[in-house]
């Protein structure tokens, strides 16, 4: 994304197409294409085409062969490759059949779509195997990650089973960093995770960028780890809702090593943010979604992800976010302040939203999210949870745990817990943990002293 690129649009027709290669120059301005006066050396050449009379098209083909003999050429001399696109009038008629006439060309974009320009580039790299900043093949890398034979460090433990990301939100940088979706072949993940429970690990949480994406289904993932002996409990983070499919919502109803927390990212409660943000849901099915996990696992703790000020949010788009706050009720939840990421769609949107605006967004946000979070641990005050003692609390006697809604426990309990999963009755509750004492019968020899 830093070098300067050379791109020349060649405009063909009326001032509709003049105004749009200007628009394209400027959604790609941020991924480093400079323009050029000429097609000569150039890494990126788009025909903004007229379909307005048979000629103009005939042209256009013309124009293509010889773009395609400069790039031959050029390949032959060992240069770079020039990625050829079509936009336009041409582009809308005839879509595909440009490419089947003309193998040449790397892509094709009509005009409502000139937003999507620099996904679609992402995309035609990638299909060539080109890939922005990886420099060994996703494979080795989750080797150098995950060495045969990994110590583990503690009874908790983040296992990665997938990576990279091709949902393209448009205010996002990791499709274009780390590049496609790829997710890790299912044995050598069971291998790892048996390695780690063999050294006493009783948690692990599975990490990806987009984790339920995983390839084969993350809930026969999920299923084939929870049958390992002494893995207690499984987590997975992060998801997008498009991905959240029936058979994972039923891992939540029927796998009891599956803990009930679900970070699900929403990012915004108003559908024109979430299309401009291309997020595939809208307000409305996504609390269709989150109906249906608690129909599958009602007591199930719901975090997310959130963007204020992102172009174009009027007071009343982020009225909808805290609408769909309110609605969904949050066991807990990140918000951020939109920010500008060269090389995104969103960062070459009109209507930046000013600094001040962000900020007063962002402290309503997270009174409101910071009042559920409160309300979702008082709620626990008087239960008895489960809790998976990891390590000692700040004072001395005392062991942090967590439940299994994630939250910090704290409770004065033998170093010897650590690693066990014990019921503590929870006695009262702050913001970000929670506070007990070991109760229930099963424990009453621990809570002699050792
Ligand atoms: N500005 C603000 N927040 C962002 N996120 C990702 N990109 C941006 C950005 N450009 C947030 C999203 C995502 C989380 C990991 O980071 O909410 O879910
Ligand atoms: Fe992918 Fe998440 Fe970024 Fe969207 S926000 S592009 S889903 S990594």
């Amino acid at each position: 994304m830093s070098a300067p690129k050379r791109l020349f649009i060649k405009t063909y027709g009326c001032q509709m197409n003049v105004y749009d290669s200007e628009r394209m120059a400027d959604v790609l301005s941020p991924l480093g294409y400079v323009a050029a006066d000429t097609p000569d050396g150039a890494d990126l050449v788009v025909l903004n085409t007229c379909h307005i009379r048979e000629k103009a098209t005939e042209k256009v083909y013309s124009e293509l062969g010889k773009l395609k003999e400069m790039r031959d050429e050029r390949l032959a001399e060992g240069g770079a490759r020039m990625t050829i696109a079509v936009a336009g009038c041409v582009a809308q008629a005839e879509g595909e059949e440009i490419m089947r006439r003309q193998p040449a060309v790397d892509l094709v974009v009509g005009p409502q779509a000139y937003h999507q320009l620099p996904e679609l580039i992402a995309r035609s790299h990638r299909a060539r195997g080109e890939r922005l900043s990886a420099d060994f093949a996703p494979e080795d890398k989750f080797d150098a990650l995950a060495p045969a034979g990994r110590k583990a460090n503690g009874v908790t433990a983040f296992l990665t089973v997938q990576e990279g990301c091709d949902k393209f939100c448009t205010f996002c940088v990791v499709p274009y960093t780390r590049g496609p979706e790829w997710s890790r072949d299912p044995a050598t993940i069971e291998a790892e995770a048996r390695d780690l429970a063999a050294q006493g690990v009783r948690e692990v949480t599975l990490l990806g960028q987009n984790v339920n994406a995983y390839a084969g289904g993350l809930a026969a993932l999920v299923r084939r780890l929870a049958a390992i002996p002494g893995l207690d409990r499984i987590r997975y983070t992060t998801s997008h809702p498009r991905d959240m499919d029936e058979d994972l919502i039923a891992a939540h109803a029927e796998v009891p090593e599956l803990m009930p927390y679900l970070h699900l990212p929403v990012q915004s409660g108003s559908d024109k943010i979430l299309k401009a943000m291309n997020r595939s849901h809208t307000a409305d099915s996504y609390l269709k979604l989150i109906e249906k996990i608690r129909a599958a696992r009602p007591d199930i703790a719901i975090s997310g992800d959130f963007i204020v000020g992102f172009p174009g949010e009027r007071d009343s788009d982020f009225e909808a976010t805290l609408a769909l706050v309110r609605e969904v009720n949050h066991a807990a939840a990140f918000s951020f302040k939109y920010s500008r990421r060269p090389g995104t769609p969103a960062s070459a949107m009109p209507g930046q939203v000013a600094e001040e605006v962000k900020d007063e967004r962002l402290a309503r946000l997270n009174a409101l999210l910071d009042e559920q979070a409160r309300a979702f641990n008082a709620a626990q005050v008087g239960r008895t949870l489960p809790v998976l003692f990891e390590r000692p609390g700040r004072h001395p006697g005392q062991l942090i745990g967590r439940s299994p809604y994630l939250q910090a426990v704290h409770a004065t309990a033998p170093d010897r817990l650590i690693g066990q999963i014990v019921p503590v009755k929870i006695e009262n509750a702050a913001r970000m943990s929670l506070g007990g004492t070991l109760g229930g019968g099963v424990l009453a020899e621990e809570l002699q002293p050792a």
